[in-house]
C-alpha cells in the first residue's frame, strides 16, 4: 500500500512536505531524483492530518486515501483580518434564555461538521455527538436533572453542595425551566474512554461549535447541572443514552437567542508567567 502520489510535473522538490509531516514520514530522495518520498512503515504511522497535502503549494501531492477534492483550496477573499477575529472572539457569549423557535436538525448538522474540525489529540477524530431536540425529551432531561438536584439537596448536607441548587429548585417549582432555560436543542459531545484525551477532543469540539454557532445568528451555554446529574443520576444517564464506554464533558443547549449585546465585557488581565 502507498500513502502518497507525487505528480513530478507539480513537484519543485522544495521539500516542504517532508518537513511539515508532524511523524517525519516522507523524505527526500537526495540520493535519487530528489522527488519526496514515504519512509517504510509510512502507511501506518500517518495521522492522516493531510498536512503534507496542504501544505504544497503546487497541488502535487496525493493522499492516497483522500479523494482530490478533499483538500480544496483556502479561499483568500474570506481570510480574517486580526482586529475582525479577536471582535469575533470577544463577541460569543453564554446565552441563557432563547427565542421559542426550534433549531432545524440540518442546522445542527451544520454547526457539528463545522466543530469537526477542530483539533483532536493525535488527529483520532473520535468525538460523537447525542443531539436532542424533541421538547418532551428536552423536558424530561430537564426533569431528571431537578430529581438528581432534590436528592443532593434533601440527603447530603448543606455545604456539600452549591448554594444556588435550592433556588434552582424553587424556581423549577414555580415552573421556570431553571435547567434548560427553554433552549429548543441540547448537544452532549463524547468520546471513546480509550481515548487518553477524550475529554479535551470533545471540549474543543464544543469550542468550534460555539463559535460558528455565533455568525449562525445561533447561541449556546455549557450546562453544568445536567452535568452534574449525566456524572451520577441513572435515569438521566439512560435518557441520555451515550455510546457505551464513552465520556463526556458538559452537554451544551443550544438556541436562538432572545437578547443581542452591544458592548464587548471586559474580562480579568492574564497571568503570564515568563520563564
Ligand atoms: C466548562 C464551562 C462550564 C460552564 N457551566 C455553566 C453552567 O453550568 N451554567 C451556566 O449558566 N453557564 C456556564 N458556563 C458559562 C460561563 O458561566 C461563562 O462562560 C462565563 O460566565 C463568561 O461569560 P461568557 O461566556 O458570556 O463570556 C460554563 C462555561 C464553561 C466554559
Amino acid at each position: 500500500m502507498t500513502l502518497l502520489t507525487i505528480d513530478h510535473d507539480k513537484c519543485k522538490k522544495d521539500g516542504l512536505c517532508a518537513l511539515d509531516c508532524p511523524v517525519g514520514l516522507i523524505r527526500m530522495d537526495t540520493e535519487g531524483d530528489g522527488f519526496p518520498v514515504e519512509v517504510a512503515g509510512a502507511e501506518s504511522a500517518c495521522l492522516k492530518c493531510g498536512h503534507c497535502m496542504a501544505v504544497c503549494p503546487h497541488g502535487a501531492l496525493t493522499l492516497d486515501r483522500y479523494p482530490g477534492d478533499a483538500f480544496p483550496e483556502i479561499d483568500k477573499e474570506l481570510t480574517v483580518g486580526t482586529a475582525q477575529a479577536i471582535q469575533f472572539l470577544r463577541t460569543r457569549r453564554s446565552i441563557r434564555h432563547y427565542k421559542d423557535r426550534p433549531v432545524e436538525k440540518a442546522t445542527i448538522e451544520s454547526l457539528i461538521q463545522v466543530a469537526r474540525y477542530a483539533p483532536t489529540a493525535g488527529n483520532s477524530q473520535s468525538v460523537q455527538w447525542t443531539v436532542f431536540t424533541n421538547p418532551p425529551d428536552l423536558k424530561t432531561i430537564a426533569q431528571q436533572t431537578i430529581d438528581c438536584l432534590r436528592d443532593i439537596v434533601e440527603t447530603q448536607p448543606t455545604g456539600t453542595y452549591p448554594p444556588y441548587f435550592p433556588l434552582i429548585l424553587a424556581g423549577w417549582d414555580m415552573g421556570v425551566d431553571t435547567v434548560l432555560r427553554g433552549a429548543p436543542a441540547l448537544l452532549v459531545a463524547s468520546a471513546p474512554q480509550e481515548n487518553l484525551s477524550g475529554l479535551v477532543d470533545v471540549t474543543l469540539a464544543l469550542s468550534y461549535l460555539e463559535l460558528v454557532a455565533v455568525p449562525m445568528g445561533l447561541g449556546t451555554c455549557w450546562v453544568g447541572l445536567v452535568r452534574r446529574a449525566l456524572t451520577m443520576w441513572k435515569p438521566i444517564q439512560e435518557t441520555i443514552d451515550l455510546p457505551q464506554g464513552h465520556v463526556h464533558f458538559y452537554p451544551m443547549m443550544l438556541g436562538h437567542p432572545q437578547f443581542r449585546y452591544h458592548r464587548l465585557p471586559e474580562r480579568r488581565e492574564p497571568t503570564i508567567n515568563w520563564r
